[in-house]
């Protein structure tokens, strides 16, 4: 059939069942606008080497465009017996512009390296998306943060009170570890920029005087590989740009876990908004964050693309094997999932509720407050593992009475140690514990601030 870019050496046509299994225009046809832009490329490559007249060349970028606009329209599909897009895409272009002309544009050039270059731009291309939604996100928990900064709360680790922080201090925290996963994209994409594999062949090159390093800048790479049988073997930039959705997954994951523990009864920390919750088909009360748990489940999904992707790779000699067509569907789920995930994420947490008057509530409770009297005691005088100890019997001797540290009366401080004044009740209050702790980095309002202006400066940097 027309459709098939060998066939010369074989007798007969391959069987149904492994044109079944070949196939991969039900997935990679997305990369048509990828394919066409390194195709107008490669012809003009072709055309400055003089392997293309101008009249073949004028009429090849006039087939590739044409194709390019039936594609926008919806009506340029593969047909069943295509085997891939670079199959049916020089199919289809034969079909525009005859098959002496449409078969030049080959020359020089393999599917190996093709689908090395336009996979780099296709992912290339929504790495950008994707750091764009991510800033979304931290402009939405910076919102919050900016709205709620007198608002205080139980600081945890272990999910036990540790000690009390301000609100916008924690929403802070999960906005600098997205801010590094945008780092992460924007470093991927340097490296990948500066490795434009067209020109790479089969694997060995080409012999036919072509200019990788123009068809390199013409596709927005900044440099052409430096050796072949890497460009065209290589899939570390697919296994890297699936890293860094794993691992934005990962972090979003981990804002999720928290909507959803603090949206209890049990916390009663946020309210979500009703256009960003679910209900029950059968209890009429129920008020779900399903966004959040999709995103928990998707994160799961999101490094499942990756492990699948590495064993994929794992001891395959060089150069192309066909193995590396599995390459493709692990991480368009990725872009795909992390692009629909993103916008209805960070929508929910726009437009959280939180409940100051409960945080601030809970935040000196269980005994949170006890590395206050320790710190305290330190600035008297008092060696820190004398001051632990001391600081530990106050909330022992709390326990016994169920009380809380600001309850015990001054007879008592002094009972558990003479150094225990009544000074050491100025570090007994939520706001004293968080405005002490003002050295960089802390939950201080101050230093929350400055944090939030420093934040927000990256953010516009990038
Ligand atoms: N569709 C293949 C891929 O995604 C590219 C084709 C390479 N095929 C070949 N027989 N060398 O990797």
């Amino acid at each position: 059939n027309t459709g098939k870019l060998w066939g010369g050496r074989f007798a007969g046509g391959p069987s149904p069942e492994l044109d079944a299994l070949s196939r991969s225009t039900h997935f990679d046809w997305r990369l048509t606008p990828y394919d066409l832009a390194g195709s107008r490329a490669h012809a003009n490559a072709l055309h400055r080497a003089g392997l293309l007249t101008d009249a073949d060349h004028a009429a090849l970028l006039r087939g590739l465009e044409a194709l390019g606009e039936r594609y926008s329209a919806g009506t340029l599909l593969p047909d069943p017996f295509d085997e891939d897009v670079h199959g049916a895409l020089e199919r289809l272009l034969v079909e525009e512009v005859g098959a002496d002309v449409g078969g030049r544009l080959r020359a020089g050039r393999s599917r190996n390296d093709q689908i090395a270059t336009l996979f780099k731009v296709f992912l290339r291309d929504h790495a950008a998306v994707v750091a764009a939604q991510v800033l979304d996100l931290v402009d939405a928990l910076t919102a919050q943060a900016r709205d709620h900064l007198d608002v205080t709360m139980p600081g945890r680790t272990h999910l036990q009170h540790a000690q009390p922080v301000l609100l916008a201090h924690h929403l802070l925290a999960h906005a600098w570890a997205l801010l590094r996963d945008v780092d992460r994209l924007k470093d991927w994409d340097a490296r990948v920029a500066a490795d434009s594999p067209y020109g790479s062949g089969a694997l060995a090159g080409s012999s036919l005087g072509l200019d990788p390093e123009g068809v390199a800048a013409e596709l927005g790479f900044t440099g052409s590989t430096a050796n072949s049988i890497d460009g065209t073997a290589s899939r570390d930039f697919v296994a890297e740009f699936a890293y860094v959705a794993a691992q934005i997954g990962i972090d979003v994951s981990r804002i999720a876990e928290e909507v959803i523990l603090w949206s209890t009864k049990e916390f009663g920390f946020v309210t979500l908004h009703d256009s960003w919750s679910t209900g029950s088909s059968i209890m009429p009360q129920k008020k779900n964050p399903d966004i959040a748990e999709l995103a928990r489940g998707k994160a799961g999904r999101l490094v499942g693309n990756l492990s699948g992707l590495l064993a994929t790779l794992k001891a395959l000699p060089l150069a192309y094997n066909r193995d590396l067509q599995e390459d493709k569907e692990p991480v368009f789920d990725s872009v795909d999932t992390l692009e629909v995930l993103l916008p209805a994420f960070t929508g929910m947490v726009a437009t959280l509720t939180f409940d100051g008057a409960r945080m601030a509530e809970l935040a000196p409770q269980g005994f949170s407050l006890a590395t206050d009297i320790a710190e305290w005691l330190v600035r008297e005088g008092v060696p820190f593992r004398i001051a632990h100890e001391v600081a530990g019997a106050c909330v022992r001797r709390c326990e016994e009475l169920g009380i809380e540290l600001d309850q015990l009366s001054d007879e008592q401080f002094a009972e558990i140690s003479p150094a225990l004044t009544p000074g050491v009740r100025e570090v007994l209050t939520v706001e004293g514990s968080v405005g002490s702790r003002d050295g960089r980095g802390g939950t201080a309002p101050v230093r929350v601030r400055e944090q939030l202006a420093e934040l927000t400066a990256v953010v516009d940097g990038h």
